[in-house]
């Protein structure tokens, strides 16, 4: 059994409606994200029956280049279908328009919020306490979350879960807590009820954070830090999922006493490419200081899944892609993440 194996506890996401993805930065965290969209919306009874919206919170458009459509505004795009019907939508969240709409809903100040921004008053607000920022993201993520579309409510509609390319774990636990500090201050009001349901929503079985990491020592680190951090913070705490995880090809005995001082054995080397007549002494060199390196780094990823294991989370692994991530790769990894049980 691998360590993958036993660290993988039988995981059961299906109550989770908020699957927020975070990591050290450029692991993985919107190919994760998009990945696990494109899972989460296969497989419904129906064709078209099931609906995820990806939301993107750093104003870096990651979505549209991942699924490689243009730009997406303020507003609800389709961005991929799945081979069932099922589909993924894309919002790309604006602090500033979700601040405008926000004004809009609990004050019905529609014209007078547009003077604000004319007067630079959503700048002023925004620069000056940057945790209105992270209030307004979270915000508008969970209205999408806790949604239920009239009928007759046109284009607007309420989806299956909603998947956040979320902040780097450095930032996580602020970003998603932000609000309980906001509740702290307002007493009552309008603001503090609505920070209230963003917390009530964040602190609940229908979020889980997951953790996309590469299986080296500063992405490890920073997820046991993150993990820690969060679950002293109240937050409920989803999967790791290492990404680019490389295929093994030798048993751990063999890479074992590859990874020696020594390195691969030679002899034993050209033993074995001599019938396809590649024994010649510098290709055997040059292959056995491939095969050497290659076990020793399988070794230190392996002591970083075991660091990974202690988790004690459900674990699941991507490959790497040689080819890189286009439509086609990431519905190799969202068939994986399905096939591992993570959707
Ligand atoms: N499994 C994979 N196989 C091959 N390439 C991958 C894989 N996952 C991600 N990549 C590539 O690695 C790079 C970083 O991925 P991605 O943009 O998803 O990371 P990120 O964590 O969102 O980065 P950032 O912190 O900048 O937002 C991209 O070029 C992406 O195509
Ligand atoms: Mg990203």
């Amino acid at each position: 059994m691998t360590n993958a194996d036993r660290a993988r506890t039988k995981s059961d996401w299906s109550a989770v409606r908020l699957h927020v993805v975070t990591g050290k930065g450029g692991t993985g965290k919107t190919t994760v994200a998009g990945a696990l969209a494109l899972a989460l919306a296969a497989g419904g009874a129906r064709p078209g029956e099931r609906r995820i919206l990806l939301v993107e919170v750093e104003g870096r458009q990651g979505v549209a280049q991942l699924f490689d459509t243009p730009p997406v505004p303020y507003e609800e795009r389709r961005v991929a279908v799945t081979p069932d019907g099922g589909e993924v939508w894309a919002l790309a969240i604006d602090a500033e328009q979700a601040l405008l709409e926000y004004l809009d809903m609990f004050y019905k100040l529609g014209p007078a919020a547009r003077a604000l921004r004319r007067f630079g008053a959503i700048d002023f607000a925004t620069t000056i306490a940057p945790g209105i920022r992270d209030v307004l993201l979270t915000g508008k993520t969970c209205e999408a979350v806790r949604r239920r579309a009239a009928p007759d409510a046109g284009r607007v509609f309420d989806y299956d879960a909603v998947v956040m390319d979320a902040p780097p774990t450095g930032r996580i636990t602020r970003f998603l807590g932000v609000n309980s500090e906001v509740s702290g201050l307002a007493r009552v009001g309008p603001i503090r009820n609505q920070a209230d349901a963003v917390m009530r929503v964040l602190t609940s079985a229908q979020t889980a954070v997951h953790f996309v990491t590469l299986l080296e020592e500063m992405p490890v680190q920073e997820t046991l830090d993150g993990f820690a951090e969060l679950r002293d913070a109240g937050l409920p705490a989803g999967g790791v999922i290492v990404n680019q995880a490389r295929p093994v090809v030798l048993p751990e005995d063999r890479l074992k006493k590859a990874a020696e001082p020594g390195g691969l054995d030679r002899a034993e080397l050209a033993l074995g490419l001599g019938p396809v007549g590649l024994a010649d002494p510098e290709v055997v060199e040059a292959l056995a200081e491939l095969g050497t390196e290659h076990a020793r780094r399988v070794l230190l990823e392996s002591g970083q899944r075991d660091l990974l294991a202690e988790v004690g989370a459900p674990l699941y692994e991507l490959p790497l892609l040689a080819e890189g991530v286009d439509r086609v790769g990431l519905d190799t990894l969202a068939g994986e993440l399905h096939r591992q049980g993570a959707a």
